[in-house]
């Protein structure tokens, strides 16, 4: 699914966790663009992620990835939903804005590749966002890609999941 010289996408980059993951997967024959709207976000990410210069950040939104990937060229697109722990919990991604940016991503896949997206469904914004995201993606199945969801059942509060779709 993801194999070295892929190029593959960060659509929330965060603190750089999940960049710093897809820049090894990839390594330096292949390329990240990783992208958040919070320069905290990124002066994090980009001080995890070292010198590794196959990752490219982009102060935008995932809204714009489409500026800086053709349709079909990606291998993998990663959404990590929620807001930057230990930042302003306001400035968290949004239902119709993820959407927008899911469908996005979706033409830039290429056959094979995966989007992967957690939603937080444990807080109230979260949830809305969750369900909305949950339905959207669980859509793609009767479009021929392969869907699958992964989280804790029977703990307290609605636990983080992860959605799989595979584009066929
Ligand atoms: C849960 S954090 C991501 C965690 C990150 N992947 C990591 O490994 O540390 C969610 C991030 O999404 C970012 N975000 C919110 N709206 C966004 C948008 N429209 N485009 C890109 N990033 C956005 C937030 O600024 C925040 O940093």
């Amino acid at each position: 699914m993801i194999r070295p010289g892929d190029r593959v996408i960060d659509a929330t980059a965060g603190n750089g966790h999940d960049t710093v993951f897809l820049a090894e997967c990839v390594g330096p024959t292949g390329k990240v663009l990783a992208f958040d709207v919070q320069e905290a976000a990124l002066v994090s990410a980009r001080t995890r992620v070292a010198d590794s210069a196959w990752v490219e950040f982009f102060h935008e939104s995932h809204g714009k990835m489409n500026l800086h990937a053709g349709d079909g060229s990606v291998a993998v697109v990663m959404f990590n939903l929620g807001y930057l722990p230990g930042e302003d919990h306001e400035l968290t991604t949004e239902a119709a804005e993820t959407l927008s940016a899911l469908e996005i991503a979706a033409r830039l896949l290429k056959s094979g590749g995966a989007l992967s997206v957690i939603g937080y469904p444990g807080h109230p914004a979260g949830a809305v966002e969750a369900a909305v995201v949950e339905t959207w993606v669980t859509g793609l199945a009767a479009d021929g890609w392969r869907v699958a969801k992964y989280g804790a059942v029977g703990t307290r509060r609605a636990a983080p999941f992860l959605l799989l779709a595979v584009k066929l």
